[in-house]
């Protein structure tokens, strides 16, 4: 029983840390690196051991530079080359990596049969050509490219300032697939959503760094979007930059924070740092710094805004990126040098991932069980998202020298009004953690998150007496409870408990219970909740043979043995009422 109720209070997870890809699991974020195979000659990842081995251990995502464009995965107009893409996503898995896709449509480097074939097809023929594409390559990578640029850099450069002015392209206007404005990208969305409806579906683009035209025209494009439910989930913000200023961290904070408010994603996704170069590709001491402190200042914004998931550059090393040829005199603009050595760059994002403070916000504190937030109650175990620093890798609970759950766990505290939480799990992106008893009788709570001493912000949020959440099978929050039949074994549709029959379930929340509890502590034997208690089944009453602390398990555990009325069958609802409040609806009990 006791491993059973460890599963369903810690679901499980990852990685460890000092190199980006570590540093970065601390936080949550995929830290990526655009990377080439068998498209380049000679093939760096199967021929360059180092390109291998840096690409493979300091980053825990890949984005295909070249070899999933139209140019590389679809030559002739009945030919497709998947292999160069396969090799890297074969890199990948084996490298525990994610695999970004790039990209399904763009106006630009496009082979020469499909450039060709739209001087005279029809917009039908055009809308046909792009869906078969779309449709064979999200098709042939399903499950195991989690995220495509969808259609990249499609906006204007120059905007009137209403609406959104496209570029002109195959895709759009010549003679483009038939539709107007933001037709072809929305179309494009569509139809690779139907080839991976898990996939997370990106719009990519540049110049939208910082506050500006072209970046309200794409809000415009977004906000209609998600007002229509066109499937997009984020947007790729390439950051091809200097050492300039831009964009301002104001800037750029502001944009991530407007396009996440209509609850999208926000990726960096191409991002390098050119700097002045002599006649060898060496760059001055003073620029490789102020180089460095760009990629910190930016990685420092992403951090400070949770919606900001992935940080991605443009390639890795010097001695592979597009700048040297597309801007003379200018290079030396990725992390690693062209012998693979860290440049100042590596150290200061370094310094960023281990620094910059953990944003804690009041809404990402949920009951543990129900996922309900909103306010906290003494005892009630609570699970905090998207504080996104903490372990890379699982911490299970640890118990201190007194035999209670630890308030320091693997470096990560949570405090309310000061005291140190006992903390049950944590992982850089979710912690749970039991409410001290002690916010008992107050209004409010003030509550902080701490990882290795770095403390958040602290935000304020309401105690209340009670607030019932019970705990599902399957950590979800919905669906059959985590419900134990008198013989331990697991409620379910095949294992069923016959009308007037008990079960035990499990739930938190219930608040304070008769004769105290102590933080942490695995309750030592039984103690009733101190408020009221009920339950139905079906909407029928339930006889509530005992509600209180879970013997052997952190005090803040509520188990409740419960009479299942007869005349019921099936997967009936169960709700539980403490005081004045009632579990979450959603929860089932499967009766005979
Ligand atoms: O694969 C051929 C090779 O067979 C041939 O020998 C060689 C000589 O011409 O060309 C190779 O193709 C080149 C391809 O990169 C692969 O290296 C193309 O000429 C060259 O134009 C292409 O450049 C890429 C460019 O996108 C166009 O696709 C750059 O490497 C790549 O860094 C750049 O990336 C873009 C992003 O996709 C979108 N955002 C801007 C970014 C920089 O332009």
């Amino acid at each position: 029983m006791r491993r059973f109720l460890l599963l369903i209070l810690t679901p499980g997870l990852i990685l460890c840390a000092q190199t980006l890809r570590q540093a970065g699991a601390q936080r949550a974020l995929l830290m990526g690196a655009a990377a080439d195979s068998s498209e380049q000659n000679p093939d760096p990842l199967a021929t360059d051991a180092l390109y291998a081995s840096t690409l493979g251990t300091q980053y825990n995502m890949l984005e295909a530079e070249n070899n999933m464009k139209w140019g590389t995965i679809h030559p002739q107009q009945n030919t497709y080359n998947f292999a160069p893409g396969d090799e890297l996503v074969t890199f990948a898995q084996a490298h525990q990596m994610q695999t970004r896709g790039h990209n399904l449509c763009w106006g630009s480097y496009n082979p020469s049969w499909i450039v060709n074939y739209a001087t005279t097809a029809t917009p039908a023929q055009m809308s046909s050509q792009l869906q078969n594409h779309i449709t064979a390559v999200v098709t042939h990578y399903k499950g195991q490219v989690f995220a495509w640029d969808v259609v990249n850099e499609a906006i204007s450069d120059s905007q009137t300032g209403s609406g959104t002015v496209m570029k002109n392209s195959i895709w759009y206007n010549q003679p483009g697939i038939g539709l107007t404005g933001t037709g072809y990208v929305e179309q494009a969305l569509r139809w690779a959503h139907a080839a991976d409806p898990n996939a997370l579906l990106f719009y990519n683009e540049y110049n939208i760094e910082a506050p500006g035209a072209k970046f309200n025209a794409m809000m415009v494009m977004l906000k209609d979007f998600v007002s229509r439910g066109v499937p997009i989930h984020g947007v790729g913000i390439q950051m091809h930059i200097t050492t300039s200023g831009y964009p301002s961290s104001a800037g750029l904070a502001q944009n991530i924070q407007a396009i996440t408010a209509l609850g999208l994603q926000v990726h960096i996704t191409e991002m390098d740092v050119r700097i002045p170069v002599d006649s060898s590709g060496v760059a001055a001491a003073s620029d490789l710094q102020a180089q460095a402190a760009t990629y910190q200042r930016i990685l420092t914004v992403c951090l400070q805004n949770p919606g900001c998931t992935a940080f991605q550059t443009w390639g890795f090393t010097d001695k592979h990126s597009w700048i040297p040829n597309s801007y003379p005199g200018y290079g030396a603009a990725l992390p690693f040098d062209a012998t693979y050595q860290a440049k100042p760059a590596v150290a200061s994002m370094i310094n960023a991932l281990q620094a910059v403070p953990p944003v804690l916000n009041a809404a990402n504190i949920v009951n543990a069980a129900s996922y309900a937030g909103g306010a906290v109650a003494p005892g009630e175990l609570a699970t905090i998202f998207q504080a996104n620093f903490g372990p890379g890798t699982l911490a299970g609970t640890q118990l201190d020298s007194s035999g209670d759950v630890s308030s320091n766990l693997s470096g990560t505290q949570v405090f309310f009004d000061g005291v140190a939480a006992p903390v049950i799990y944590a992982l850089a992106g979710q912690v749970s953690v039991v409410v001290p008893y002690e916010v008992s009788g107050q209004q409010q709570t003030v509550v902080q998150y701490s990882y290795n001493g770095v403390m958040s912000n602290s935000v304020t949020v309401p105690v209340v007496a009670s607030v019932p959440g019970i705990f599902s099978a399957n950590a979800s929050g919905t669906g059959p409870g985590a419900i134990l039949n008198l013989d331990y074994t697991l409620n379910s549709a095949s294992n069923r408990v016959a009308g007037g029959g008990v079960v035990v379930g499990f739930a938190t929340g219930g608040g304070t219970v008769q004769g105290g509890a102590k933080d942490g502590a695995p309750a030592s034997g039984v103690a009733l909740q101190t408020l009221p208690v009920s339950a139905t089944v079906g909407g029928m009453p339930a006889t509530v043979g005992y509600a209180g602390l879970a013997p052997g398990l952190v005090d803040g555990v509520m188990q409740l043995n419960l009479t299942v009325p007869t005349g019921v069958t099936g997967a009936q609802p169960l709700v539980v009422t403490v005081g004045a409040v009632s579990s979450q609806s959603g929860i089932t009990v499967a009766v005979k």
